[in-house]
């Protein structure tokens, strides 16, 4: 076992050990299942909308041995309705779980949750904040299809000011070395100064682009997402409809797919809407489409993540 996490609440907290033994637990964990978590209960608290990120957790405590107690919509199904707090509501279910894991429209709502939890939060989205396990399984993703983690060249495209999982990528990716990132954007959808500082502090080489096209043929890694309309105000969301409609795109179409090198990998945390438009079987045939063994990876890495926190706890 690797140095101890209590909670996993920012991607910065990850040691280069902890994802070697991450890594190398992920790939022994593929083939299952297993009972290496059987008799323990991990409870999802998810106060916003999700797909993966609920489901694959639910999967990877099922496929570990384990069971989980779930509420999909809690800012309408859990006791929220009735005005319990977030603090009141993390000292009650970690009582009933192993493990706890979270995700909140708020931003620092995991930390105050880790805070007040005797057994180990995870941070699975804190609103604009960050999105943790999406940038393990990112990583993990880039070493399998590239084959490095240090040494290449990735483009962060779309909404970089309200999207949480570049955050956390951008974060992590500050431990490895060699590292280029372009981030791609509209003017009004600009990373963050904090994350600047950050990079500049750990001598990670950026620049900002808002040519996609001229970026492609560059890059190991595209890194696409979509933008955040849920977190807009509505002046924002008016304003970035405006300057939709000056057709300035930020999408891998046909039209632009030809740029992306053979060796080069396209990623997507998901949901996607119209940032990703190519044909189904583009996407399923045409390896340069890594998205969908990104999220099978983030089954494996999260089985790995629980087994860690809760057989360590
Ligand atoms: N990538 C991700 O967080 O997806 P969900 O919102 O579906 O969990």
């Amino acid at each position: 076992m690797p140095e101890k996490l209590n909670h996993f609440v920012e991607s910065q907290q990850l040691t280069p050990s902890i994802i070697d033994y991450l890594f190398k637990r992920a790939d022994e964990l593929r083939p299952g299942p297993h009972t290496y978590l059987q008799g323990k209960i991990l409870a999802l608290l998810f106060y916003e909308p999700s797909t993966r990120t609920r489901m694959s957790f639910e999967t990877a405590m099922s496929r570990m041995g384990g069971t989980y107690s779930s509420t999909e919509n809690a800012e309408e199904f859990s006791s929220a309705v009735k005005g319990e707090s977030l603090e009141d509501t993390i000292r009650v279910v970690s009582k009933y779980a192993n493990c706890v894991v979270i995700r909140h429209k708020e931003e620092g709502s995991a930390a105050i949750a880790a805070e007040l939890s005797k057994v180990p939060v995870i941070n699975a989205g804190d609103g604009k904040g960050q999105h943790p396990t999406q940038a393990l399984l990112d990583i993990y993703t880039i070493n399998k299809e590239i084959g490095r983690l240090n040494d290449f060249k990735i483009a962060m495209v779309g909404d970089l000011k309200k999207g949480r999982t570049v955050r956390s990528l951008a974060y992590l990716l500050g431990k490895f070395k060699g590292i280029e990132i372009t981030f791609v954007s509209p003017e009004h959808l600009r990373i963050g100064n904090d994350i600047k500082a950050y990079l500049v502090r750990h001598n990670i080489s950026f620049s900002e682009e808002d040519d996609l096209n001229k970026v492609i043929p560059k890059m190991d890694i595209i890194y696409m997402t979509r933008t955040q309309k849920e977190r807009m105000s509505e002046e924002e969301r008016k304003n970035h409809e405006d300057y939709e409609k000056k057709g300035k795109v930020f999408a891998i179409t046909t039209d632009n797919f030809n740029l992306v090198r053979n060796d080069a990998r396209i990623l997507h945390p998901l949901p996607k809407v119209d940032e990703i438009n190519l044909p189904i079987e583009t996407e399923e045939k045409d390896p340069r489409i890594a998205y969908f063994r990104q999220v099978e990876n983030g089954l494996y890495i999260r089985m790995a993540l629980l087994d860690m926190l809760i057989n360590s706890s």
